[in-house]
């Protein structure tokens, strides 16, 4: 990761207001410096997501996630360090330095000028679409497929033409070479000569988070004039610099904008674009390939509950049920969307319309309740064979089941469905888990855990809620951090992160420096947990009657907190427990020296 000079990220932040930022995601009610709205990152109905101007800090009393705004970009947009600066640098016009030579230098000038060439294929395609010549055909098609001219559009939908060159020359003509033609896998080289790849389909842009155009795919338009080469159906770009299909999903530039605590993921692009165009916003496919774990990371930094709407034929039951299996392991909720009478969502909307396809998103099944259903036909639950069969195979589903109240209420419905006492399904289902995973039975409670999301903390020393206290404190008064310096020196404070936060503040102090609470919490890039226990401590200015009264007592509570933790721990060593609670004594009478 290039690194960047601190003059050139300050700037960076100078030129990007976080309020103005975050107003493009949240509705921001304004009181004071501070702002408040609905969490983006995780999705609640009471307005716990603050944003300070002043501090240019964002904190969720909900989730505990809490930043800059940097760290902001990064988990709305799904970025890096480096990409969110850069996305924060373009939209304040400021260009950044790359580093030159390097891999990540060559690889980045790669993937920009793929980019740039993805956009004028693009253009090209749409141009071909809409030409009364060229495009008639694909236009039709669209139109029999019921694709308004609005949604082509709005997806930039595109046709290449039945040559061997249009694109390359039209590329040509922009300065691209064959090679980079070829590198961006718009045309092939076959024989030593460069043709164009997509020729007579219709074409669908893949657009990522950031609205770059990723690559395409195509689809034919008819059925094939020469019997012995069938061409594929669909043909996507192939992995560039630019494109990787097991990362991206299509459509998600879009669904981004919308409602997307809850996301249907479909097949295929014209399912997107179909569901879509019938107002159903929220909805992803993946890009000619079966669901992999990072698009279900992916997806489940944005959305709660996934509605997993495949094909209606076993194939799709199979994917939909893998599907099931990687979205647990992201922990997100998932049901299965059951369409009857209709082989896609695409054909389900265009036989039976948009009021019916809503009806079956809103009667989803909890994937569970899915999974046990199909045992169902496997077992006769009217014999007692069938019972215990059913009940063996559903434990095993249910031991793949992350969230211990979920697990519960189904052993209730079995246990009534079948007779069979809870206590005894439970144990075959904890066999299972532990046969499974080597691990114990779910937690009692489950975290949505939502990746850069909600950060529960880890069990915390008791004193840490006040050492954070006194490090607010200290950042808010020199008076206070002269006083205390000595007595609580950074290496004191009892996590890492404390310890990192209070060398940073001591540091500004020391330095006659007022904190700038944005830049400290760049020194926190990494992981959202560590950012979320960061951001706690700054986030909050708290008034005090008397400042220096409360420092004194924050730093008691915090000595007797640590003198009684290790007279715990030595309760055995009588001359050590006597030095103990002399100090005990002391700490009581102790008293903060101010200057
Ligand atoms: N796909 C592909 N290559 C193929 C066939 C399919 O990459 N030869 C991918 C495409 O992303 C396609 C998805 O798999 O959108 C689903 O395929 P399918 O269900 O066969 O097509 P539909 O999306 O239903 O397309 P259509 O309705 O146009 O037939
Ligand atoms: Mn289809």
């Amino acid at each position: 990761m290039p690194r960047y000079s601190d003059e050139l990220i300050a700037d960076i932040f100078a030129a990007n207001n976080i309020v103005d930022y975050v107003s493009k995601y949240v509705v921001l009610k304004k009181r004071g410096s501070d702002y408040s709205g609905l969490c983006p990152i995780q999705s609640e109905k009471t307005p716990s997501f603050h944003v300070n101007a002043d501090k240019q800090l964002f904190y969720c009393f909900g989730c505990g996630a809490g930043g800059n705004l940097v760290q902001f970009v990064m988990r709305t947009e799904n970025l890096d360090f480096t990409e969110a600066l850069k996305l924060l640098a373009d939209n304040a016009g400021i260009a950044l330095p790359e580093k030159t030579g390097s891999y990540d230098d060559v690889h980045h000038k790669k993937r920009a000028r793929i980019y740039e060439m993805n956009i004028v294929a693009a253009r090209f395609f749409r141009d071909c679409l809409l030409d009364a010549d060229k495009g008639a055909e694909a236009l039709r098609y669209f139109s029999e497929r019921k694709i308004s001219r609005k949604t082509i559009n709005h997806f930039g939908l595109g046709y290449a033409p039945d040559t061997y060159d249009a694109l390359l020359a039209h590329l040509k003509s922009y300065g691209f070479t064959d090679d980079e033609a070829v590198d961006a896998s718009l045309a092939v080289r076959r024989d030593g000569k460069v043709y164009d790849k997509f020729r007579d389909r219709v074409m669908f842009p893949i657009i990522d988070v950031r609205g770059n155009i990723i690559g395409f795919g195509g689809r034919i338009i008819r059925d094939s004039k020469n019997s012995d080469f069938k061409p594929p159906k669909y043909l996507n770009s192939g992995e560039t610099a630019a494109f990787d299909k097991g990362k991206n999903l299509f459509a998600m530039n879009f669904a981004k904008r919308a409602d997307i605590s809850r996301l249907v993921l479909v097949e295929g692009y014209m399912d997107v674009i179909s569901v879509y165009q019938a107002g159903i916003k929220n909805v992803v496919a993946t890009l000619g390939t079966a669901l992999t774990q990072d698009q279900a990371k992916f997806m489940s930094r944005y959305a709660k509950e996934i509605l997993i709407c495949y094909d209606m034929d076993e194939a799709g039951r199979k994917a939909a049920l893998r599907a099931v299996d990687i979205f647990s392991a992201e922990s997100v909720r998932t049901k299965i969307v059951k369409l009857k009478g209709a082989k896609d969502p695409d054909e389900y909307i265009n036989r039976h319309g948009i009021a019916m396809f809503k009806t079956a998103l809103d009667s989803a099944v909890p994937s569970t309740e899915f999974r046990l259903s199909l045992l169902r036909p496997e077992n006769d639950i009217n014999t007692t064979e069938g019972k215990i069969g059913f009940v063996k195979d559903a434990a095993k589903v249910l031991a793949t089941v992350g969230d211990s109240v979920e697990v519960d209420a189904y052993i209730n419905n079995i246990s009534a469905e079948t007779g069979i006492a809870k206590e005894a399904i439970y144990a075959e289902y904890k066999k299972y888990v532990s046969a499974k995973t080597g691990k114990q039975a779910a937690s009692p409670v489950r975290r949505i855990s939502r990746g850069a999301g909600a950060a529960s903390l880890p069990l915390q020393p008791p004193t840490a809620k006040t050492e954070g206290e006194l490090i607010n404190i200290i950042a808010q008064d020199r008076k206070v951090y002269t006083a205390v310096k000595d007595i609580m020196k950074p290496e004191d404070y009892s996590t890492e992160t404390l310890r990192k936060l209070a060398a940073l503040i001591y540091q500004k102090q020391s330095e006659g420096k007022e904190p700038d609470f944005a830049a400290v919490m760049n020194e926190f890039s990494d992981d959202p947990q560590v950012q979320s226990e960061a951001s706690s401590v700054l986030y909050v200015i708290k008034k005090y009657g008397n400042r220096r009264d409360a420092a004194e007592q924050m730093v008691r509570k915090i000595l007797l907190g640590k003198n009684e933790a290790q007279i715990a721990e030595h309760k055995n060593d009588i001359q050590k427990l006597g030095e103990l609670i002399k100090e005990q004594t002391e700490i009581k009478n102790m008293k903060l020296i101010w200057e």
